[in-house]
């Protein structure tokens, strides 16, 4: 889970690697590095962001070649000695790495007994070295080094590396992990995404599975296929969209992101679906819907729990059956696919490794796929058949708010027309109506911040939290648990209402609160019965209410009042407080909203 950034031609390298590490840190923060070759190596490395390793960078790299990395830990500890880039044994070659390699414990006692030593904990240093050992053996020539160690290895890899005797020079390969050039008239750019580099290019070459690509200052490109196979490229020229990461006037970004919220589900309710850039009326998925038996939703963390309302919403309104699965799951447990099967794969950042490789798997057997994505130009989007956008801008929290928000309409319409395909025309009109309506419901969420606020500072320091929800306001309750968990380090469970009785109602007492999403009108008289088998055993209730719901109120100890909407987009609704809730309580117990410990915004190893 990290972010590869290089160049090679007649710029100045040192602003290209800073800007890159920093458009991708959003892979990882932990601990960063870069190497440049002026003559002779050098590699400068720091644990912590990217903004401490600048601070030790001289203003004056002069350097024309190099590459950088920020890193999340898989193997060892986040530290200077296991931040990349690695230097290997011989000195002669420096890389950068992504993916893990699998079988790095027994190639590194195969490279002991080579008289090869370690300084680092890490799988990179190991396959480093096997290129490094097999580079030796072969008088300098990398490919054929690299050709021969990738034989022996188990694993996903994106890599880039340099070379002592070869000062103009990226080597590239990647397998089953995301890694694109971008040329200019100036050189060659090396990168995990386009937007580490669209700021320099509009032309790119996306490298396949096992290509080895050459980038050479003088002697141009060249690339091969897994055999050492000279290959051709291809080079695709459009224009990718700027990053924006500004924030004015908010404190974080996600609070930025969850206020941006009523206006993007506004401007996507009032604009045309679109599918593949075409109207999604008429669109060719329309047609291949008519043949679908079954739809399988792909998804990890947000996503997936926006999937499950995605199952909601189509098997009620459409009647074909609906599986959501985690995508790391399916992607390993011989799933039955065919192509009769429509598999949406929700992804924010497109970039997620166990959602890539899942889609890939259901590519492999076949099936028609859809991407429901915020990031264009993505692994994801490449990978999938059709493509509906969230349209929500960079959301650079990492907690997810705002494609969480988007994903739920954006299925929600997906629901309208597969509705509409299957004759069922009262749901679009219901759909519709109900979106169109929702921004200002959701903007009076917003002007009830204080209280909320207020109400986080009760509940900061409790250690744990219950949230219960039902129906279309299940997955709301898993959302607001992990939104609480990952941004305040606070013990959160997300549950079906029901469910409670079946174990965690043993966890009840004083300390351990519980939140129950109370907005829906069909499981309301269920989630009553909850409430109460909660309050039998003294324990707290917070209930999201709608604002008339007075009845409710006598029965909890807390309430947040919300506008109230029609059950179908509820979830649009009720999850706005707990995003806000877990906003404040973080602010409160002093933890970085943005990029909280141990996370990524996207989990790009599997
Ligand atoms: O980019 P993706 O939507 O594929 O990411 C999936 C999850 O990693 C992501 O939703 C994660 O759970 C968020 N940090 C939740 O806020």
């Amino acid at each position: 889970m990290c972010g590869i950034i290089g160049y090679t031609g007649s710029r100045q390298v040192r602003d290209i690697l800073i800007d890159g590490l920093l458009k991708l840190e959003y892979r990882g923060y932990d601990s960063a590095g870069i190497a440049i070759h002026n003559g002779s190596l050098r590699v400068i490395k720091s644990p912590g962001k990217v903004s401490k390793l600048v601070e030790l960078l001289p203003p004056n790299l002069d350097s024309t070649t190099g590459i950088a990395h920020t890193r999340w830990a898989t193997h060892g500890e986040p530290s200077e000695i296991n931040a990349h880039p690695h230097t290997s044994g011989s000195g002669k070659l420096v890389m950068v790495h992504n993916g893990i390699i699998e079988n790095a414990p027994a190639i590194e006692s195969y490279l002991v007994e080579k008289g090869y030593s370690f300084i680092s904990e890490t799988d990179t240093e190991v396959l480093l070295n096997l290129i490094d050992n097999e580079y030796e053996l072969c008088g300098g020539d990398l490919l054929s080094a690299m050709l021969k160690s990738f034989e022996k290895i188990e694993g996903s890899y994106a890599l880039a590396i340099i070379e002592k005797g070869r000062p103009g020079r990226i080597t590239i390969c990647r397998k089953d992990s995301p890694l694109i050039m971008g040329i200019d008239d100036t050189g060659y750019f090396v990168a995990s995404d386009i937007y580490a580099v669209s700021d320099y290019t509009g032309r790119f070459i996306f490298p396949e599975n096992n290509d080895i690509i050459i980038a050479d200052r003088e002697l141009g490109l060249k690339a091969y296929d897994g055999n050492g196979k000279e290959k051709e490229l291809k080079i695709s020229s459009f224009t990718a969209r700027k990053k924006n990461p500004d924030r004015t006037g908010y404190n974080h970004f996600m609070e930025k992101e969850i206020y941006e919220q009523p206006h993007i589900i506004s401007e996507l309710a009032n604009s045309i679906l679109f599918i593949n850039g075409q109207s999604a009326c008429g669109n060719s998925l329309a047609e291949i819907i008519q043949r679908i038996r079954r739809i399988t939703i792909l998804g990890c963390g947000t996503s997936w729990h926006a999937g499950l309302i995605g199952k909601y919403l189509i098997e009620k309104h459409v009647r074909i059956p609906v599986n959501v699965e985690y995508a790391s799951e399916f992607r390993y447990r011989d799933p039955v696919i065919d192509p009769e099967d429509l598999v949406i794969s929700i992804s924010q950042s497109g970039e997620t490794a166990d959602t890539i490789a899942a889609n890939r798997l259901a590519l492999e057997a076949g099936a028609i796929t859809l991407g429901i994505l915020n990031v264009k130009n993505s692994t994801l989007d490449r990978d999938t058949h059709f493509q509906i956008y969230l349209e929500a801008g960079d959301e650079i929290g990492v907690a997810s708010t705002k494609a969480y928000t988007a994903q739920i309409v954006q299925l929600s319409r997906l629901t309208a027309l597969l509705a509409g395909i299957k004759g069922n025309g009262s749901t679009i009109g219901d759909i519709s109506s109900a979106l169109k309506n929702i921004s200002g419901s959701m903007q009076q969420v917003l002007a009830g911040a204080e209280k909320i606020s207020a109400l986080a500072s009760k509940y900061a320091f409790t250690n744990n939290f219950l949230f219960l929800g039902r129906g279309l306001n299940f997955p709301t309750a898993l959302e607001g648990a992990l939104k609480l968990k990952e941004i305040s380090y606070i013990h959160a469970e997300g549950y079906p209402g029901a469910e409670m009785k079946h174990g965690p109602i043993a966890l009840i007492d004083f300390n351990f609160p519980t939140l129950v999403v109370l907005t829906d009108s069909e499981s309301r008289p269920k989630m009553i019965s909850n409430i109460k088998e909660i309050k039998a055993r003294r324990g707290r209730v917070i209930a999201i209410i709608n604002e008339n719901d007075e009845s409710a109120e006598q029965l909890v100890d807390d309430v947040i009042k919300v506008p109230s909407v029609p059950d179908i987009v509820s979830p649009l609704i009720s999850v706005m407080p707990l995003q806000l809730f877990a906003y404040y309580v973080a602010l409160l117990r002093g933890c970085n909203v943005d990029q909280p410990r141990n996370l990524a915004k996207s989990v790009t190893v599997e």
